[in-house]
């Protein structure tokens, strides 16, 4: 089989390039060439996809990663993660790190969160409301919303909150000088914050870990920066083009309405439907492997292409329609496997609260520019909507 490259090019704002779907029905586990050369493997079926995430036999090493598209690694840069930078790792030492934030992240403690994030949304569409129309919802609402839940969660304090915002904001953006000074001040502030929490035990994430783990200090920043990135763009890009989904399926968004029990579905359909992590998870063979009759060998980078997955037909009847009423159950976009999102529950809850205000705010949303004029994050490791102009 020729190696192809990761198809990247949409022709539509919510569908994975078309070039996925031909290589899912032709061969689900297909070479794929990466950026320095290497000659890798693309997953593209669901069935391979859950294999691929959940076999010991694939690393998540930060050391052994390539990524499928972007320049290609600069070796002197290759360096296994820093302490703490659990998502990069392998068992034993992923396992540590897992267990102790685990139980942090159940269900239930998030639900706990509850009140703490429906006062945010509500004052984030305060200002929106009085700002008055027409409005950059991902600037008033999808980015500050996840941004402050990120605050309170790991205890920034309110004193710190807009500082904390615009680095955290920066690290987001496309200007790469900006962005590395904007990962250098992160760190720096969250190893002071750490540094306060040890000195003033406080009742928050952080603060618990501070108090009940033998975490130190480095540690204890890797493992905030980590939730702060894997936590506040994808779950800020969820809400904006989750928004932009809805208000150009007027038929999906008015079945929501009419039962706002469907609300916890809708979430779930839309997490599938979007795929937001566009160019999947990579991961390396560590020996020999079969996945679907193809051979990986060890060495060899397998990305798992999760827009694919999600859209393939023996999973999912008719996977290109957006229904809110089906149970989309089984999605890979938060993952599979032992990496799979520890934040799950938590975003979830974020969507979940914040389309159910969003759209009772406003039972008139609607966008203010035409559709086809929304832009797209195209270039982005991470999809969504630069920004979304609506009125009411
Ligand atoms: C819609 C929102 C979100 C999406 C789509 C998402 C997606 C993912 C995916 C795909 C992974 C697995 C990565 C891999 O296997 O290589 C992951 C892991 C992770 N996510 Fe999320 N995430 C979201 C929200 C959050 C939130 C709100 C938090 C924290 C508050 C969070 C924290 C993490 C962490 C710490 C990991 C690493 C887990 C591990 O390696 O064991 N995520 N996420």
């Amino acid at each position: 089989m020729e190696p192809v490259t990761m198809p990247t090019e949409r022709t539509t704002p919510f569908d994975p390039p078309e070039e996925l779907r031909r290589l899912r029905e032709q061969n689900p586990v297909t070479p794929l060439r990466y950026p320095d050369g290497h000659i890798g493997w693309l997953v593209t079926g669901h069935a391979a996809a859950r294999t691929v995430l959940s076999d010991p036999a694939f690393s998540a090493r930060l050391e052994l990663k390539r990524l499928p598209v972007g320049p290609p690694a600069d070796p002197d840069q290759v360096q296994p993660a820093p302490p703490g930078y659990f998502l990069a790792m392998d068992p034993p030492d992923h396992t540590r790190y897992r267990r102790l934030l685990g139980g942090r992240f159940t269900p239930r403690r998030m639900r706990a969160l509850e009140s703490g994030i429906e006062a945010i949304i509500t004052d984030q569409l305060d200002e929106m409301e009085k700002l008055g129309a027409p409005a950059d919802l991902v600037e008033r609402f999808a980015l500050p919303v996840p941004s402050r839940v990120m605050c309170e969660l790991l205890g920034v304090p309110y004193e710190d909150r807009a500082h904390f915002q615009s680095i955290s904001g920066a690290l987001m953006g496309f200007d790469v000088a900006k962005m590395q000074e904007a990962y250098v001040g992160i760190n720096e502030y969250l190893y002071g914050l750490v540094q306060r929490k040890r000195a003033e035990t406080t009742d928050d994430l952080l603060g618990e870990l501070v108090a009940q783990t033998d975490l130190d200090d480095v540690e204890l920043t890797s493992i905030g920066f980590l939730l702060l990135i894997a936590g506040f763009e994808t779950s800020a890009n969820m809400l904006g083009i989750g928004t932009f989904a809805l208000l150009t399926a007027p038929d999906q968004l008015a079945a929501v309405r009419a039962d706002p029990d469907l609300m916890p579905d809708a979430v779930e359909e839309l997490l599938r439907y979007l795929a937001i992590p566009q160019y999947g998870l990579t991961r390396t063979a560590v020996k020999d492997v079969e996945v679907e009759g193809q051979t990986i060998r060890e060495g060899e980078v397998v990305t798992v292409s999760i827009p694919a997955a999600n859209r393939d037909p023996k999973r999912y009847p008719d996977p290109d329609r957006l229904d809110v009423t089906r149970s989309a159950t089984g999605h890979v976009t938060f993952g599979h496997g032992i990496h799979q999102c520890i934040g799950q529950a938590l975003a979830m809850l974020e969507m979940r609260l914040g389309f159910t205000a969003l759209f009772d705010r406003f039972p008139n949303l609607r966008l203010a520019v035409p559709a086809e004029e929304v832009e797209m994050r195209a270039a982005s490791q991470i999809y969504g909507v630069h920004s979304l102009p609506v009125e009411w």
